[in-house]
């Protein structure tokens, strides 16, 4: 990737993230009250951040799994193709799924893993992403429950990165490339 030097604006505080998260997680506790066990679906990497802060607001019986997709290079470009590089540990037959993404952009990832997740015959599958940009949608798809609605930018930060980078911001921001010296 490019060296092309840039600064992170603050987009959504840290404070922000988490009271969303707890209001979001009342929701999802309520949604699944009557569920035996509910198995938390992380999409690696991007997710990591969220699902551990996720699950500590849920007052539910649940287990982690983890599923990853490739959809993007180290760029700003998402492609078309959508790859499974590893798959759940565990079978959701029967289960109550709920699937953790950080963004929805294209809708080519989300689309993709719920299309393959509800293959395997869940008892209940939702989708809750923390970032949904709108604007930039390809598919139709849309997650049931959204963190934040952000415009067409490029975002950082609590488990998403620029090229591998900034993940362990605690914060949302946004990438801004610093004029050419040329
Ligand atoms: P989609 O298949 O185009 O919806 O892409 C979803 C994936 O692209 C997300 O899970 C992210 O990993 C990545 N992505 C989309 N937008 C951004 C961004 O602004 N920053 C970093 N990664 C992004
Ligand atoms: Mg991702």
């Amino acid at each position: 990737m490019s060296e092309r030097p840039y600064v992170i604006d603050t987009m959504i505080s840290a404070k922000a993230i988490a009271a969303r998260i707890e209001e979001l997680s009342k929701e999802i506790t309520a949604e699944y009250s009557d569920t035996d066990k509910l198995v938390v679906v992380g999409l690696l990497r991007g997710s990591f951040v969220f699902i551990a802060d996720l699950v500590r607001e849920l007052d539910l019986p649940i287990e982690v799994d983890f599923l990853e997709a490739s959809s993007y290079g180290d760029s700003t470009e998402s492609s078309r193709e959508v790859r499974i590089l590893k798959d759940l540990r565990g079978a959701i037959e029967g289960r109550d799924v709920l699937v953790v993404e950080d963004i929805v952009d294209t809708g080519h990832t989300l689309k993709h893993v719920t299309h393959l997740l509800n293959s395997r015959k869940p008892k209940r599958l939702n989708t809750i992403a923390l970032l949904d940009k709108p604007s930039r949608r390809e598919v139709n798809i849309r997650a049931d429950w959204i963190g934040f609605e952000i415009p067409d930018e490029f975002v950082v930060g609590y488990g998403i990165d620029f090229a591998q980078r900034n993940r362990n911001l605690p914060y949302i921001g946004k990438v801004r490339f610093l004029a050419d010296a040329e």
